[in-house]
């Protein structure tokens, strides 16, 4: 019966964390934390935060578009500059989606929520990159 019940569990577990892979924090865990900290914290002078970030708000329609194709000019993050490389990542519309309310929304952040038209429409119009 045991090994019954444990084969069950085995066959339903990855199910479970299928579906969880599109939720926004298991999406940031995978692609973003590694680099930005679980708290969103950043890394001294290379890494920007996302926690309390001001760039978060300044420049709310060019995320989807930053997160795709990522960014390696010198920016302005809470009145700190940085140049460094961004790496993009080819999410769909929809995990881009979720992964960007998870962001715009912890940490104390608190934005209005994007819908995964708003976020198809910004990536349908994305800079051209070589
Ligand atoms: C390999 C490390 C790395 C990964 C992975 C990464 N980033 Fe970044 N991110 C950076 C760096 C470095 C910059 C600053 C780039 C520059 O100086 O031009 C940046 C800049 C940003 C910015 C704009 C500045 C700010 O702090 O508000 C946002 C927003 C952002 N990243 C979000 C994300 C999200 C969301 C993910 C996950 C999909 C992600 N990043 C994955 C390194 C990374």
């Amino acid at each position: 019966m045991r090994n019954i019940l444990g084969g069950l569990f085995l066959l339903i577990l990855p199910s479970c964390f299928a579906d969880k892979s599109t939720s926004g924090a298991a999406l940031y865990q995978d692609h973003c934390a590694g680099c930005h900290g679980e708290q969103g914290q950043g890394l001294g002078r290379l890494i920007p935060p996302l926690a309390g970030a001001d760039y978060l708000e300044k420049h709310r329609y060019e995320l989807p578009c930053l997160i795709r194709h990522g960014m390696n000019h010198p920016i302005v993050v809470n009145g700190v500059a940085y140049q460094q490389v961004m790496p993009g990542d080819s999410l769909t519309p929809a995990k881009i989606t979720n992964l960007l309310n998870y962001v715009e929304n912890s940490w104390g952040n608190q934005h209005t929520r994007r819908t995964i038209a708003e976020t198809t429409d910004l990536l349908r119009a994305c800079p051209v990159v070589e």
